[in-house]
């Protein structure tokens, strides 16, 4: 059997980078595995965060996962520290991890930065607390970006070990499952910059919660370079503008960039906007307002999270008996 675990952080500022980098690749995955998706917050609170933020970016990710059409009934939805097995798996982990492991997390080396005697234990165990997600349920695939693949490495590593210092077979090897074209969707303003949650300027990024208004004016204002469109992706080179706007429009659209520089190759940059904007207003808006009634009715998404964390604690009970009875936990 197939299972697919995957992570989302509570950040807030959900945009199109996350939608069309992760949300909707999920999607797409829920008629072929068993996918158990999980709203990570306590991930979250490696670096720190005002608690009311935390509890509505919860809210906010789950809402964006269901308004683009992960189904609750078919896949489980939860956040993370509604099931204390995360914890106490990942404290086994940090037994079976070394120092000099973590030490070469790159994630760690850029979140920490230049103060690392101030940044928190957690952020440095963080990758310990992520292979206790997976494995916590056995899973098989997890579909991870490019930032994400040294981390999953990391899971397999201690996996490996754990299996080998207890003598058992107990965790699978875990798979990452890449996306064929999996769209890095850049800043609007710099196509050099990854669209960023942070970016001081709303204007760099597409929110999920962004009316059509907005979405409109932002494709509008978007950064372009003065010459016609380039007819195909070879001419991409020196062009980060033209090569973000049409990989989202391909994205959006369904389609390969190839298609859309065979189609918009030689026009201006304002006609192609136009087109753009219709198509992101009309793939978005049913989600962006979906998304918003969900976050209007918060009960419906705390049951969602309640229910799938019920369901999730089921799978993991066994799998965390078995992990303990293998390292000599005394238990009744
Ligand atoms: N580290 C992941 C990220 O920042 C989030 C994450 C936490 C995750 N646990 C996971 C992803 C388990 C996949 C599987 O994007």
């Amino acid at each position: 059997m197939k299972r697919i675990f995957s992570g989302v952080q509570p950040t807030g500022n959900l945009h199109l980078g996350n939608y069309l980098g992760a949300i909707r690749n999920w999607v797409r995955l829920q008629d072929d595995y068993d996918c158990i998706f999980c709203v990570v917050d306590m991930h979250a609170i490696t670096v720190r965060q005002k608690p009311e933020e935390l509890t509505a970016n919860t809210r906010e990710v789950a809402a964006a996962m269901i308004a683009s059409g992960v189904d609750p009934k078919k896949n489980i939805i939860f956040n993370q520290s509604q099931v204390s097995g995360h914890a106490e798996l990942a404290w086994i982990f940090n037994c079976v991890a070394r120092l000099g492991w973590l030490s070469r997390m790159t994630q760690f080396k850029e979140k920490a930065g230049k103060d690392k005697e101030n940044a928190s234990v957690g952020l440095f165990a963080y990758p310990n607390l992520m292979a206790a997600d997976i494995l916590l349920y056995k899973a098989t695939h997890v579909p991870v970006g490019e930032d994400q693949k040294q981390h999953l490495e990391l899971t397999r590593d201690i996996a490996q070990k754990f299996n080998s210092d207890f003598g058992v077979d107990l965790f699978p090897m875990v798979e990452p499952l890449i996306f064929g074209a999996a769209t890095r969707v850049m800043s609007l303003k710099n196509g050099a910059a990854k669209m960023s949650k942070s970016d001081p300027s709303d204007n760099s990024r597409i929110g999920m919660t962004d009316d059509s208004g907005a979405i409109a004016r932002k494709i509008r204002k978007a950064k372009t370079d003065p010459h016609p469109l380039p007819a195909s992706p070879k001419e991409f080179d020196g062009r980060p503008e033209a090569a973000n706007l049409m990989g989202i429009y391909a994205s959006l659209a369904d389609s390969t960039v190839e298609d859309v520089c065979a189609r918009f190759g030689g026009e201006q940059f304002s006609t192609f906007k136009q087109h753009l904007a219709d198509l992101a207003v009309a793939k978005l808006g049913p989600v962006q307002e979906e998304m918003r009634r969900l976050m209007g009715d918060p009960a419906y998404v705390d049951g969602v999270l309640g229910d799938g964390a019920a369901r999730a604690r089921e799978i993991a009970r066994p799998i965390l008996k078995e992990i303990q009875e293998a390292v000599g936990f005394l238990g009744a």
